[in-house]
């Protein structure tokens, strides 16, 4: 099978494509043939190293595991002597968590894995987009306990997380407002976002409003503007944190505010929800680009800019 390595940490030339025997199914394990994934700011962390702490993890000189890619859709062509959940045929979506190994034309994974029946309604490449921002964000926002009727901020509204966050938060009923360029500013309200702001030009509140709820998506905006304009018992989620914010979090609660940091779970239920979400119209994809799997250094250098709009996904098979 096609494949493409991780060969260094560094420029996205690092990645090369590479040919390799197709994976075998263990008896707990789907083999899907992938028939698209994507560039996430999660893979692009990986493979520049960036924070160096990523070497304590994943490989100190380079990845242990060398296909990155943490997100698929394609179809289910061989299943393990124990599965009872999916059958060969199945169109699947979901994340393949930190095993990685999407970045290929078959990927071996568990069937108790982060995945589900891909919804009609949408490509691969739209449902391979899907997992990282809406995994990410579902954590947070169900860990933050968000309410209906609550006044919610998204800050970095139009990333992959950012663009998951405002449509979960309006599926559980909240009221959204936005945080994003000006050029996103129509794109947040197509994806149901009762107001945005321009964090170009304008101030984070209109008529010193204080959110229940802001989940700073990011990592741009400071501790104490986002302090400032949180009610007091209301939640702040640093989605992006590193060890600096993560440390301020212990203040945060003395001041009767709660801090959400950490690293997130990925679940089969979860998943489930999405599709329901996305069955019932209540969640779409957000594709800023597609690229194909020969492309993917030209995916990573977009993707290395910052400023993608939602997702950029990556086409392994023709749609
Ligand atoms: N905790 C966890 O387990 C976990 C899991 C997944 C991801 N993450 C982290 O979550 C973060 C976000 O991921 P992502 O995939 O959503 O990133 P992303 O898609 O790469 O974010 C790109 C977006 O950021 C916006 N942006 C850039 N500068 C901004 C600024 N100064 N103010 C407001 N928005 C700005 C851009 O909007 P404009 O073009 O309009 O500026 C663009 O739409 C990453 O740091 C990732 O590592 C954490």
């Amino acid at each position: 099978m096609k494949a493409v390595y991780c060969t260094a940490y560094g420029s996205p030339e690092v990645l090369k494509m590479v040919d390799l025997p197709k994976p075998t199914p263990q008896a707990n394990e789907l083999l899907i043939r992938i028939h698209a994934t994507a560039v996430n700011s999660g893979d692009v962390r990986i493979r520049k190293a960036d924070p160096w702490a990523v070497r304590l993890f994943f490989g100190f000189s380079k990845p242990k595991k060398p296909i990155l890619g943490g997100v698929f859709s394609g179809e289910v062509v061989e299943i393990g002597t124990a599965v009872t959940r999916f059958k060969v045929g199945d169109a699947v979506f979901g994340s393949t968590g930190m095993s990685f190994g999407a970045y290929a034309e078959f990927k071996a994974i568990k069937e108790t894995a982060a995945l589900s029946l891909k919804p009609e309604s949408v490509s691969h490449t739209e449902a391979a987009i899907i997992p990282f921002g809406a995994m990410t964000a579902l954590h947070f926002i169900r860990k933050a306990g968000i309410q209906p009727g609550q006044k919610v901020l998204i800050y970095g509204a139009s990333g992959a997380v950012g663009s998951a966050a405002v449509q979960l938060a309006k599926s559980f009923g909240a009221e959204v407002t936005a945080v994003c360029s000006a050029s996103n500013a129509d794109l947040m309200k197509q994806i149901g976002a009762d107001s945005v702001i321009n964090y170009q030009k304008e101030k984070l509140s209109v008529n010193n409003t204080q959110y229940d709820l802001i989940y700073e998506a990011v990592n741009k905006l400071s501790f104490s503007q986002s302090i400032k304009h949180l009610k007091k018992g209301g939640v702040l989620i640093l989605g992006a944190a590193g060890l600096p914010q993560m440390l301020r979090a212990g203040f945060a609660r003395m001041s009767g505010r709660k801090v959400l940091t950490g690293v997130i779970k990925e679940s089969a239920e979860g998943m489930n929800l999405i599709k329901d979400l996305i069955d019932d119209g209540k969640y779409q994809p957000v594709l800023d680009r597609t690229y194909t799997l020969n492309q993917i250094a030209s995916a990573h250098a977009y993707v290395d800019l910052g400023h993608k709009k939602g997702n950029v996904g990556i086409q392994v098979t023709a749609d």
